[in-house]
């Protein structure tokens, strides 16, 4: 293999041991290449205050848009009396569905083939849905005038949960739909039924479960917003919004707007996370885009907390019911699994086309199980929209809690030792590629590997002693495993598309005459640290130092198409571009190289950074040298500039693997649980930058803990959002936070150009279940299978003194009901 191969493989550089590292490899640090722990450049503005987020942004002559929302479920709407609105100082627009329809616009088309309501016309179907608007100069006169708006409701029975919205006779949300005669909205199946019929038929054992995934919000620090500006003199309508993907809503807004796509621009600036809360289009969006094109105005809307916690972006609200076919020697033969999907009353979330549930089908990939069938029901009920993929690709959190809760359960009902489990049935290292139950193609890992050095840091065996102890002495100890590959970088576009739009990534890298570079990619970084991690990319191609590369990302005018970020795809496909835009970059470089040496391109050879004659090792040029002679001596008939772009189309989606496992003690006077040690295991192949990695793991494992903990957001019998506040709806500070102990297993990704895997959510799909199973291992004398999250400790404790499963499913009981 010649030296120039060697450039463009790096799987070595994070396995080898220090005393191997390579000349390369040390120099590659040096230039915050590939493997350094680079700190985050993006944070020298963010910890300055000085980021620039949609709020952040005034335009001259900026008007304020502020949105009235429906206080009930489900309810007629008889009339809307705007007038008072209309008669304060500084309103100057106040839009209803009514008006909205005269422009074809009270209904808008969602990403997953529905239709949404703009502003309610006929109905209310959820609390907290956009009724009117007013657009005003300052956003209090808009708030005031909201306030003054008089809408005339008729209640109507209202619907919280799958079992309520199949029942006989149920009211029909959507009856606004031609053909809608239930509250149905798929009915959806794969995998092998036969196949699973035969695996129970020669079980020994089949183990069940049943669970709830409650409705969780991503909840990221800063609330969706939009600021439009039409431009009559110019036709141009440009948009600032907290979108995660911005290429996406340019054509959403051609396409339902009607207006030409060149003279749209979107632009994300910064943005105050995301986690899945920014990838659908909200009503507020377009309802400000309208008044800017009416007033001719810039008009601005920021959504306020309780808008955000109760109307956008909710996720999961999945009932999942499972059995698995065992062997008495341990054997997963079979799984079969159905789950109801509660979308709320408009199904708007983002999902590949092909897959009616998301990725709900990657469960058990981590296992060698020889069939397994899935039925899949979605439904409308009177919530708001849900089913976003927070902090996960397309309901892969779901999967992976139900497999991980599932497993746990079946190695208790064959008494066998929950660890000893996993390891009977993973999929093997030389097992790859290896076709999963539900047919994806995983294709590497070292799974058993990643258990072993999870269950040596954490001290297994000394622990399980540890609890027996402890059980003498009336204290609760647990101890909860939870391990998965996760499908990331979504994806092929022979598999994925959303709307027919291939879900490829692209990136342009514009090499300027000094060396230094500009990148720009269709991705779009909410806090991940693309700024820092694509510059490191660019390093390990080129050899020009990261701190030479900006990175761009955000601006339709600017950056090339992309699908956006979400489902921790960047780094699968965005990233992968980065890389071949760079290899395209460099093979120019080489013909400026060989111009510049005068030699024949044949007798080139490449390390990092420089390109030198074979025959003649010390004479070489640089490649800031080639960069300059692309502006200033090229060859004969050679293009000036040193330039490309890379449109890439992955040709597998990338496989992580996690092992997060948790202790807890559990205080059995009041059901509190205290988390002891997590200690994580994760193989995301090639880490561009472990630092980043460390901390998104970190971020990821928070998040799980909180949603296994202490949020809780859910729903009364009449619709009401309860918890739609940060008094219930917990986000963990510093002090409620566990400390994690981080390990690292190397598998690089065969098909992805730098070896790497996506990383940025495994951390929140893999680790709810370490917790919730540590709380019912540590409970388990009690015969208690399953509580529903989060294990607030009132649950904790009537599991543990009623001996019974807990379920969170709405509607819930209020004290004043
Ligand atoms: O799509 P998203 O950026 O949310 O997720 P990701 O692709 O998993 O990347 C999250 C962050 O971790 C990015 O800054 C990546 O470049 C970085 N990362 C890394 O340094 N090494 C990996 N193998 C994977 C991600």
């Amino acid at each position: 293999m010649g030296r120039e191969e060697d450039a463009g493989t790096v799987g070595e550089l994070s396995q080898t041991g220090v005393s191997k590292v390579t000349t390369q490899a040390r120099d590659e640090i040096k230039i915050g290449g590939l493997g350094a722990s680079r700190k985050r450049v993006e944070d020298n503005r963010f910890i300055r205050g000085k980021g620039n987020y949609v709020d952040d942004i005034v335009l001259p002559g900026m008007l304020h848009m502020e949105i009235l929302r429906s206080p009930l479920a489900h309810a007629r709407i008889v009339s809307i009396d705007t007038s008072k609105a209309w008669a304060i100082p500084g309103v100057r627009l106040v839009l209803t569905g009514e008006m909205m329809a005269t422009r074809n616009l009270a209904w808008m088309p969602t990403l997953s083939y529905d239709t949404q309501a703009v502003l309610a016309t006929d109905k209310v179907r959820f609390q907290g849905q956009e009724v009117a608007c007013v657009i005003a100069d300052d956003p209090y006169i808009a708030k005031d005038a909201c306030e003054a708006i008089v809408v005339e409701y008729e209640a109507l029975p209202v619907i919280v949960n799958p079992t309520q919205a199949m029942a006989e006779g149920a009211p029909l949300i959507r009856d606004d739909k031609e053909n809608q005669q239930d509250n149905v909205i798929f009915d959806w199946e794969v995998g092998d039924r036969d196949g699973t019929e035969r695996a129970f038929a020669q079980a020994d054992l089949v183990s069940t479960l049943e669970l709830h995934y409650p409705r969780s919000h991503p909840s990221p620090m800063e609330c969706c917003g939009s600021i439009a500006d039409f431009n009559r003199s110019t036709s141009k309508l440009t948009v600032y919004m907290t979108t995660q993907a911005p290429h996406i809503i340019r054509a959403a807004v051609a396409l339902v707007a009607e207006l030409p796509e060149h003279m749209i621009r979107i632009v994300s600036p910064d943005l105050g996370g995301g986690f899945g809360n920014k990838v659908p289009v909200y009503p507020g969006y377009v309802m400000s885009i309208l008044a800017s094109i009416l007033l001719e105005r810039p008009v601005k809307w920021i959504e306020d907390k309780t808008g955000n916690l109760i109307s956008t972006g909710f996720a999961r609200d999945i009932y999942l019911r499972g059995e698995m076919a065992l062997r008495k020697d341990g054997k997963i033969l079979g799984v079969r699994m159905h789950t109801d999907s509660d979308h709320g009353a408009f199904f708007s979330d983002a999902q590949p086309s092909k897959f009616k549930i998301g990725l709900m089908h990657s469960a058990f990939s981590c296992y060698d199980i020889p069939s397994a069938h899935l039925t899949a029901r979605g439904v409308y009920t009177n919530k708001a929209p849900g089913g976003v993929a927070y902090r996960c690709s397309f309901r892969v959190t779901e999967a992976m809690f139900f497999q991980e809760r599932m497993v746990q359960a079946a190695a208790d009902d064959l008494g066998l030792d929950q660890a000893e489990f996993r390891r009977r049935n993973f999929v093997r290292d030389d097992d790859f590629p290896h076709r999963t139950p539900f047919g994806f193609l995983t294709d590497s890992g070292q799974y058993g590997k990643c258990l072993d050095v999870g269950l040596q840091a954490i001290g297994y065996e000394d622990f399980l002693k540890q609890k027996e102890e402890a059980k003498q002495r009336g204290r609760l100890l647990g101890i909860g495993i939870s391990t998965m590959t996760e499908p990331l970088g979504a994806g092929n576009s022979r598999e994925y598309d959303i709307l027919g739009i291939k879900m490829f990534d692209s990136a342009e890298l514009r090499v300027h005459m000094t060396g230094k570079a500009i990148l720009r990619t269709g991705a779009k970084t909410q806090g991940q640290g693309h700024e820092t991690t694509w510059a490191q990319i660019v390093a390990h191609e080129l050899g020009i130092p990261a701190e030479d590369v900006v990175v761009e990302e955000g601006d339709t005018d600017t950056a090339p198409f992309g699908m956006g970020t979400y489902a921790s795809r960047s780094t699968p496909v965005a990233g992968a571009a980065v890389a071949m835009v760079s290899r395209k970059v460099r093979a120019k470089a080489r013909k400026l190289a060989a111009h510049l040496l005068e030699v024949s391109e044949e007798d080139i050879e490449w390390e990092l950074g420089r390109f030198y004659v074979r025959s003649a090792p010390d004479n070489g040029v640089t490649i800031q040298d080639c960069a300059f002679a692309a502006y200033s001596n090229m060859p004969d008939g050679m293009e000036p500039g040193l330039e490309n772009v890379a449109y890439y189309d992955p040709p597998n989606l990338t496989w992580p693997f996690a092992c997060y496992i948790a202790t807890v003690e559990v205080d059995p006077q009041t059901g509190v649980w205290d988390v002891l040690r997590v200690v994580a295991v994760d193989d995301c192949g090639v880490r561009i930058n472990p630092m980043v990695v460390e901390g998104q793991i970190m971020g990821g494992l928070t998040e799980a803990y909180a949603m296994a903990s202490m949020q809780f957001i859910t729903f009364d019998a009449q619709g009401n959002c309860i918890g739609s506040n940060y008094m219930d709806y917990l986000l963990p500070t510093a002090w409620e936070t566990p400390g994690y102990e981080l390990h690292e297993v190397v598998t690089p990704c065969p098909h992805h150009p730098i070896g790497a895997k996506g990383i940025g959510e495994c951390a929140t799909v893999g680790g709810p279940a370490a917790f919730v199973n540590a709380v019912l291992d540590a409970i388990k004398d009690s015969g208690v299978r399953n509580i529903d999250m989060p294990l607030l400790p009132d649950r904790v404790y009537e599991a543990l003194t009623q001996r019974h499963d807990v379920s969170g499913a709405p509607p819930v009981k209020m004290d004043d009901q």
